[in-house]
């Protein structure tokens, strides 16, 4: 049998937490036949809950579930973590500034890039899915140094799987048959979701999507939109934030980084990128960028230029 992985997540008493804890505990993460040691962290409010949350594991009776550790102590949380998933952060809420938010949360990142770094396995993978996304992994990669930073990424797999989603109930196909989309950019809605790429399989062979869509309008517009604003379009029906897909998107995430993906196919993750080939996962090279490609990257990427700066500031 295999050795058990030990999973951390934070903010487990929270939303996506208890959204996740269960889907990990049953393999989704990981796969079937790896048995899994949990360790859930969260703050001294949500104690008394996240305690609530383990308890409700064992009661679910996980057979590959071979632990569960519930703490508000970060240091502890930490010890041998393999992998960690970031979901805890300090949420925006009304009348707050974004310099506010991002202070808050840049702060968070900051102790727990070294509770990562002092007390995780040497090479222990990361998701950070706590907004802002991207800028909290950057700020979790610069304080935790001695962690390769290919090993540090963001969730951007929501998107990736939002735009799927998209275009399999526009085309009726299943939506396991469409492929090779790509998120770019920030997790917000100057990010581009784009479909030049993207294929399906149908009966006659792998088509593309702009084939088979045939209404650039559609794809050049609504589609974009949709995908950019599908987190706010949750929000306003659920009164909540995006939970079960969040959670799902992340054990995707994880799944394919540890597994890979099958030949021919990619899927989108925020990386720290320095453009070449790694040992773990790589950047599809030689992609043709079209004008209006080139456009939708430049403004996403020079927001997140403008975030990197506002994080900074936030430490200073
Ligand atoms: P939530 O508010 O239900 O849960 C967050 C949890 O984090 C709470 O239990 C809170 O006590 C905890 N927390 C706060 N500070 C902490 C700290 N310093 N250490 C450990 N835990 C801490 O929020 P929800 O809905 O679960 O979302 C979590 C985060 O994920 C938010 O930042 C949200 O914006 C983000 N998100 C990102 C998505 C993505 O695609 N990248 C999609 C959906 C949400």
């Amino acid at each position: 049998e295999k050795e058990p992985v030990t999973v951390l997540v934070t903010g487990a008493a929270g939303q996506i937490g208890y959204a996740i804890v269960p889907m990990i505990a049953r393999g989704a993460m990981l796969g079937p036949d790896q048995p899994v040691i949990l360790h859930m962290l969260d703050i001294e409010p949500a104690a008394e809950s996240l305690n609530g949350v383990k308890m409700e594991l064992i009661d679910a009776a996980f057979p590959l579930l071979r632990g569960v550790v519930a703490t508000t102590d970060v240091q502890e949380a930490c010890k041998g973590v393999n992998i960690a998933v970031m979901v805890g952060g300090f949420p925006r809420k009304e009348g707050m500034e974004r310099k506010d938010v991002m202070s808050k949360n840049v702060s968070i990142y900051k102790a727990q890039a070294s509770a990562l770094e002092k007390n995780a396995a040497a090479d222990v993978k990361v998701l950070v899915v706590a907004n802002p996304a991207n800028t909290n992994a950057l700020i979790l990669k610069e304080f935790a140094p001695s962690i390769p930073e290919k090993n540090i990424t963001c969730l951007t797999r929501l998107d990736h799987n939002r735009a799927l989603g998209q275009i399999s109930e526009k085309l009726n196909v299943h939506v396991g048959d469409v492929k090779n989309v790509i998120i770019w950019g920030n997790h917000s809605s100057t990010q581009y979701p784009d479909v030049n790429h993207a294929t399906v399989t149908t009966s006659g062979g792998e088509k593309p999507v702009r084939e088979l869509v045939a209404n650039d309008q559609w794809l050049n517009t609504e589609f974009i939109t949709t995908v950019q604003q599908r987190g706010a379009a949750i929000i306003k029906a659920r009164k909540l934030s995006s939970a079960l897909s969040a959670a799902s998107s992340a054990c995707d995430h994880i799944r394919d980084w540890v597994l890979g993906t099958p030949k021919g196919s990619w899927v989108s993750m925020g990386v720290y990128s320095d453009g070449s080939y790694g040992i773990q996962w790589s950047i599809v090279q030689g992609l043709k960028i079209d004008e209006f490609s080139r456009g939708k990257l430049d403004a996403t990427a020079q927001e997140l230029i403008e975030e990197k700066s506002l994080a900074h500031s936030c430490l200073n």
